[in-house]
């Protein structure tokens, strides 16, 4: 059985009602509700995503169109870093499309994959607010700008070694 299918522990269930308490109504937790399962397994199962809603008192659809409504909540499985590539205007302008290109080769995915090793899953995002430094990127909960492909291959060396 894989962790995406385990209930939640008692801790979360109980810190998602703490949370759902706080507002006017349950619902208006639901994204901290997510966001607190998917920083303990990863990303969010429709398991994981039933038992919330459940808590909350929504439908699982309901709160499905909450969780893929917000391109930072992953309801499929990642690897262990995500690296989010701007593709919007300013960073398309200062050379996105070529660091993307070097990444897929380095990394031998196309975007939306996830390395053999499970180490980096690589995803396009729109404008992530740091377009005075494009080209940029959210790596995990990091922002990153200027990029270039040297920082690049850094970076890529870095995280393969960082569990
Ligand atoms: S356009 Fe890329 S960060 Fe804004």
């Amino acid at each position: 059985m894989s962790t995406a299918d385990l209930p939640l522990p008692a801790p979360m269930r109980a810190e998602i009602l703490a949370l759902a308490a706080q507002e006017l109504h349950p619902r208006g937790a639901s994204v901290a509700a997510l966001r607190l399962v998917q920083a303990r397994f990863g990303w969010i199962s429709t398991a994981h995503l039933r038992e919330v809603a459940d808590l909350l008192g929504m439908s699982a659809d309901d709160l499905d169109g909450v969780a893929t409504y917000f391109n930072l909540l992953f309801r499929r499985p990642v690897g262990r870093h995500v690296i989010m590539l701007c593709d919007s205007v300013s960073c398309w302008i200062m050379g996105r499309e070529p660091l993307c290109a070097h990444l897929c080769r380095k990394l031998g995915i196309r975007p939306g994959e996830t390395t053999a090793d499970n180490a980096i899953t690589l995803l396009p995002t729109v404008c992530i607010g740091h377009c005075d430094h494009a080209p940029a990127m959210l790596v995990d909960n990091t922002l990153h700008g200027d990029v270039t492909t040297e920082s690049l291959d850094h970076l890529i060396d870095t995280l393969r070694d960082t569990p």
